[in-house]
């Protein structure tokens, strides 16, 4: 029999790509090893050394970086957390991969890195203009990786995510509509809502077909914030109005790309398969995770880029 093939998954006990990550990889026959921020804390001194030590002694054949400083508005008062964790970690991350190619390297990037001023999807090929402190400490990161230029290495840019475990976007929606008759929520941001599960298959497929470089997950389809609350609470069967408005209505510490949607394709062709719409994602999503009435951990969280 075939030796298991390894994973060790950074941020793989609580992050919400990162835990997906971990579970779909490991229905998928391999073996996994979660790192919290309790094994490792990237502030800590000698991190990088003890997760040498780690890749060393486990020789993972892939190492996914699920850690992340999210907090979007939060970073524009914190420059440098954002910075270290965004980017100073990838790339060296990206240097320890680069003396262990048989490792490859799974790092996850955003649609903030986009400016907004497009009104059709982003591709790859695209300059960025990230308009925030988290989005320029993403694109960062992604160039300090692909500089390096290595084949064992995939950033993939995702966006809009929800999906089981930490709370999120659908989650804060759904549990303020659990307690108010109407809700206002932001119509003028359009993106690419994603199913985390989604998002972990489409990285497995990316794995197998042992690509590298840059690519867009997100699932098909697109939606404005308003758009997105809406569909949940019309699955969840909850009665309470979304009224729509704008973001100047609802000022957030970091300015938001107005439109933010990914485009596929190249991973597309690289793999021959398709995200599947956001809506029948979203409604897999409703239907296994929230309960009526109830709610997921940790929903209190403000989403990350919502
Ligand atoms: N969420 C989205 O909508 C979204 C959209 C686009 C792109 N992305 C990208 O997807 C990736 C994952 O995002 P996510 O939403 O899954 O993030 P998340 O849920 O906020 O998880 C981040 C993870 O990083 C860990 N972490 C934070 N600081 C750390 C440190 N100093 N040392 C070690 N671990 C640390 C966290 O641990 P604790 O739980 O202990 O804090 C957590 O496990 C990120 O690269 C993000 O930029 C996310």
């Amino acid at each position: 029999m075939a030796a298991k093939r390894k994973a060790l998954v950074l941020g793989g006990f609580t992050g919400l790509a990162a835990t997906a990550q971990a579970d779909v990889l490991e229905e998928a026959g391999w073996a996994i090893r979660r790192l919290g921020r309790s094994d490792l804390d990237f502030q800590a001194a000698n991190a990088f050394g003890k997760l040498e030590k780690l890749l060393d002694a486990l020789e993972p054949d892939l190492l996914v970086n699920g850690a992340a400083y999210t907090q979007v508005d939060a970073a524009e008062d914190n420059p440098d957390a954002a910075d270290f964790l965004n980017r100073a970690v990838p790339a060296a991350l990206g240097r320890m991969v680069k003396s262990r190619p048989s490792c490859i390297l799974l790092h996850y990037s955003s649609d903030f890195v986009f400016s907004g001023k497009k009104r059709s999807p982003y591709t790859t090929d695209d300059p960025t203009g990230p308009l925030n402190v988290y989005g320029k400490s993403k694109a960062a990161g992604e160039e300090a990786l692909l500089s390096l230029g290595l084949a064992n290495c995939l950033v993939v840019r995702t966006a809009w995510l929800f999906g089981p475990g930490r709370g999120n976007f659908v989650t804060t929606m759904l549990d303020l509509c659990r307690k108010n008759s109407s809700i206002n929520v932001v119509h003028d941001q359009t993106g690419s809502p994603t199913y985390t599960e989604d998002l972990a298959r489409c990285c497995l497929k990316l794995v197998e077909a042992e690509a590298h470089g840059l690519f867009h997950v997100v699932d098909a389809g697109e939606a404005t914030w308003c758009e997105l609350a809406d569909e949940a609470v019309r699955l969840a069967r909850l009665e309470c109005i979304i009224r729509p408005v704008t973001s100047a209505e609802f000022p957030r510490r970091a300015a938001r790309p107005t439109y933010s949607v990914l485009d596929c394709s190249s991973f597309e062709r690289v793999t021959g398969s398709k995200p599947r719409p956001w809506p029948q994602a979203l409604r897999d999503y409703i239907y296994k995770n929230t309960a009526p009435g109830g709610d997921e951990p940790d929903g209190k969280r403000d989403a990350d880029e919502a």
